[in-house]
């Protein structure tokens, strides 16, 4: 299968030395893409600025703003059989980036923000067969938020995770996450390395395209 992994934060620039980002370590997206490349998949790693390696057999291109990184997915979108989104993109981002670095003595009293573009929203219209998977990071349970957002964003998959969880979320090594698939039962998997959380996300894309494949078949 072609799998395309997101991972990462962005960051959005204010001037040229400073930006506006998240505490996203990337660690989840590249433990997804090593699962599917692991397996024998041919990966794709749309990544943000993150102090990790590319994973073994997984071939990176590196990103640093919303913009960059759905331009970066949407040239892959029709290769790709599945998209995992694990990427933090920034939501929000300066109307103006300021060509010279700002000076202390001249602080601007406010940051003008425009949204920066919805990835999974801009993609759905495109999606076909394809296995959509998103996250939902959220502080307090995560659950209603996230199934707002796998209606909403046209997903297969969301990964409902409580950051604000011991053990959970950015930087951390371990996950604690529920699946839960569009019109399936939630799968609440117990605290676990992020590795771990990664190879039932990719068992799950790989069953779900499998019996998709199979159905094709029969008709
Ligand atoms: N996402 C995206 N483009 C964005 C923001 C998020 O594609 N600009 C993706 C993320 O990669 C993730 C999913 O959408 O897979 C949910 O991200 P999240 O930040 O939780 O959702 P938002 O739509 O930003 O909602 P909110 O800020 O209301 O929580």
């Amino acid at each position: 299968m072609h799998v395309l992994v997101t991972a990462g934060p962005t960051r959005e620039p204010i001037d040229p030395v400073r930006f506006i980002s998240n505490r996203s370590s990337g660690k989840m997206g590249y433990a997804v893409a090593a699962a599917f490349a692991a397996r024998g998949h041919e990966v794709v790693l749309v990544s943000g600025p993150v102090a990790l390696a590319a994973p073994a057999g997984v071939s990176r291109v590196q990103v640093q703003t919303a913009d960059e990184m759905l331009a970066a997915v949407s040239a892959r979108l029709e290769w790709c059989g599945a998209l995992v989104m694990a990427a933090a993109v920034a939501d929000w981002r300066p109307r103006r980036a300021a060509a010279a670095k700002l000076k202390k003595a001249a602080m601007p009293v406010a940051l003008e923000l425009e949204a920066a573009p919805d990835i999974l929203r801009a993609l759905a219209e495109r999606k076909g067969g394809r296995v959509f998977v998103g996250f939902a990071a959220e502080t307090g349970d995560p659950l209603p938020e996230a199934r707002r957002k796998l209606r909403e964003k046209k997903l297969d998959l969301i990964v409902a995770n409580d950051v604000s969880r011991a053990g959970s979320g950015f930087e951390a090594d371990t996950n604690k996450v529920t699946l839960l698939p569009a019109g399936g039962a939630p799968i609440d998997l117990p605290l676990m390395s992020k590795r771990g959380v990664a190879e039932r996300i990719a068992e799950w894309v790989l069953d779900r395209a499998a019996g998709a494949s199979a159905a094709a078949a029969e008709t």
